[in-house]
C-alpha cells in the first residue's frame, strides 16, 4: 500500500485528481469507481477545473459509483445520484446514461444488485476506485463484520453512521437506515484504489485500515490485501500512524527510486 502524507486538504485532492485524470488520459474509455461524502469534494472540483481549463475529456468514460441510501429517489437532495449529478456530472463531458448509481428504489433489491455487478463486469471491471472511510472504519456501506468477500447488497447502517451523516440531514431521524452498497470483494477486485481521508476524526480508523490487522471489523483494512492501492492523507488524518516519518522518507525519495 503507497501512503502519501499532503500537506492539506487542497494538496490531497489534486494529488488524487491527478491519479484519477491519468488514468483517463491514459486510457480515455476508463471505468471510474466513485465515491460520495464531504471528503471527495476537492478532488471533484478539481476534475471539473482540469475538464475546463485542460480538455480533461469523460466523453468515453463510465462511472461507477459505490453505494446509495435505501429510499430515496435520484431526485432527491440527499441522494447520492444527487451528490454526483451536482458535484461533477453536470460539470464534465462524461454521457449521464454512463453514469451508474446503485437505485435506492430498487422493487428487487436481490436483482438489482446481482444487475450492478454484472454491469461492472460488462464495462470490463473498474480501472480506479475512489474511497473514503468512515469513522468506523468502513469502505462504501460495509460497516464492521461485513465479509471481506461480501458483493453488493443491502446494509443496515450503524448508529455511528447514521449519526456522522446526519449533519447532511435536517435531523438524525431523517437518515436513512439501510443503503446498497458495492461490497468489498467487488471493490478489491479495482484495478487501482484510491482511498482519501481528511481531518483527525479519520486518524484511529486511518490507523487501524493501514497499520492494524485486516478484519472485517475495519473493512477499510481489507485494501492491504490489494496490488495497488494508495490512501492520501492530510497530517490530520495521518496523525495516528506509527510509521509516518517512514512513509514520508519513501515518498521523499520516490523520484530516484529504481523504475519498479
Ligand atoms: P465523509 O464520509 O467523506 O463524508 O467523511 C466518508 C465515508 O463515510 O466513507
Amino acid at each position: 500500500m503507497e501512503v502519501v502524507i499532503c500537506a492539506d486538504y487542497e494538496e490531497l485532492s489534486a494529488a488524487a485528481a491527478g491519479v484519477v485524470a491519468g488514468v483517463i488520459r491514459g486510457k480515455p474509455d476508463a471505468v471510474l469507481g466513485l465515491a460520495t461524502g464531504s471528503t471527495p469534494l476537492g478532488l471533484y472540483e478539481e476534475l471539473v477545473r482540469m475538464h475546463a481549463e485542460e480538455g480533461l475529456d469523460f466523453s468515453q468514460v463510465t462511472t461507477f459509483n459505490l453505494d446509495e441510501y435505501v429510499g430515496l429517489a435520484g431526485e432527491h437532495e440527499q441522494s447520492y445520484r444527487h451528490f454526483m449529478n451536482e458535484n461533477l456530472f453536470e460539470h464534465v463531458n462524461v454521457p449521464l446514461e454512463r453514469t451508474h448509481v446503485p437505485s435506492g428504489t430498487a422493487e428487487d433489491y436481490c436483482v438489482h444488485c446481482r444487475q450492478y455487478e454484472q454491469l461492472i463486469e460488462q464495462a470490463g471491471g473498474i480501472d480506479v476506485q475512489v474511497l473514503g472511510i468512515g469513522s468506523d472504519g468502513h469502505i462504501a456501506f460495509n460497516e464492521p463484520g461485513t465479509s471481506l468477500a461480501s458483493r453488493t447488497h443491502v446494509t443496515t447502517l450503524t448508529e455511528q453512521t447514521i449519526r456522522d451523516n446526519a449533519r447532511f440531514f435536517q435531523k438524525k431521524q431523517d437518515v436513512p437506515i439501510y443503503a446498497v452498497t458495492m461490497g468489498v470483494g467487488t471493490i478489491l477486485e479495482a484495478r487501482k484504489l484510491l482511498l482519501l481521508a481528511t481531518g483527525a476524526g479519520k486518524a484511529d480508523a486511518v490507523a487501524a485500515a493501514v497499520e492494524g490487522p485486516v478484519t472485517s471489523m475495519c473493512t477499510a483494512s481489507s485494501l492491504q490485501l490489494h496490488p495497488d492501492a494508495a490512501v492520501f492523507l492530510d497530517e490530520g488524518a495521518a496523525g495516528n500512524l506509527r510509521m509516518a516519518d517512514y512513509y514520508k522518507w519513501i515518498q521523499a525519495r520516490k523520484p530516484g527510486a529504481p523504475r519498479h
